[in-house]
């Protein structure tokens, strides 16, 4: 299968509402990463820039304010759901979006100086072919600069929901993490050969331990893994009840309890940051 029909259903599925009504939880989880990304990015007045899979587009926001007036940026997203949202909270006159696949997309070439994007390019199902499809649409000397989740078993705020689901409600079939998903990009030795046969060059994987703040209370933070995550899978295929999802929950929160600090709750993050130039 090398279309990407199955991310398309996904993301415009109950997930993307999930993302919607949790984007402001989300946003702040994730706002260190978007720190790093734009940080290496390094962008630039006046640049255009492209922002692959931008959910619900506070990235692309983010990015316009650093191009400025004279810059552009466009937020690309499969999802109809997470544009719209986009479209509704973070639009500016120097933002377009796009509804399209980004492995496929006929892009106009040469239209962008710069390429970001916050975890939104694991989900490929020909990760070769997608980035061959995004660095035409990139002017000679500009920059791709992604984020990824790093190894699985340094992000807590995965296998801590993983392993209280595994305990309240019972194991589940393992996953191929190559496939398209969250850890599709945790092997740098598999994934810079693929991004070098799309012709990238000077392709880096630096790893940065970061922590995730601003979720506030284990109990909250725990919350929010029954809503999005593992924790949120297994409940679905084990149609789990009530009463085992407060369980779930209260296991989560417990296991959280070892991430509070005197600052508030801590959960460290491994993530990779992945650079390449296009020549
Ligand atoms: C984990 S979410 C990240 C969203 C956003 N970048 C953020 O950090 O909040 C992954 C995003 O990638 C998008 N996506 C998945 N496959 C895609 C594809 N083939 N083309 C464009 N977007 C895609 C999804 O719709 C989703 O919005």
């Amino acid at each position: 299968m090398t279309g990407n029909y199955d991310q398309a259903d996904y993301w415009s599925s109950d997930a993307a509402q999930k993302w919607v009504a949790q984007q402001a939880a989300m946003d702040t989880l994730l706002g260190p990463v978007l720190d790093s990304v734009l940080s290496y990015a390094n962008l630039q007045t006046g640049n255009h820039v492209l922002d692959i899979g931008c959910g619900a587009g506070t990235s692309t926001l983010r990015a316009s304010e650093l191009v400025g007036d004279a810059g552009h940026a466009t937020g690309l997203d499969i999802s109809e759901t997470l544009l719209a949202q986009a479209a509704v909270t973070q639009d500016a006159p120097n933002v377009t979006w796009l509804l399209a696949d980004a492995q496929s997309h006929a892009f106009e070439t040469g239209k962008f100086d710069a390429v970001i994007s916050r975890f939104g390019v694991m989900f490929f199902a020909d990760t070769t072919a997608a980035f061959s499809n995004i660095t035409r649409s990139v002017n000679p000397g500009g920059t791709i600069t992604m984020a990824a989740w790093a190894s699985a078993a340094d992000n807590p705020w995965f296998m801590i929901p993983a392993a209280a689901s595994r305990e309240i409600l019972g194991p589940m079939a393992k996953t191929d993490r190559t496939l398209p998903g969250p850890f599709a990009f945790e092997d740098a030795d598999r994934i810079i050969p693929m991004l070098e046969a799309a012709r990238l060059q000077n392709v880096t994987c630096t790893t940065h331990q970061i922590a995730l703040t601003g979720h506030g209370s284990a109990h909250d933070a725990a919350e929010l893994c029954c809503i999005i995550g593992p924790a949120d899978n297994a409940l679905r295929h084990f149609e789990a009840s009530l009463d085992q999802k407060r369980a779930l929950r209260d296991e989560i929160a417990a296991r959280f309890t070892t991430h509070e600090t005197t600052r508030g709750l801590e959960i460290p993050a491994s993530i990779h940051l992945y650079q390449a130039l296009v020549k």
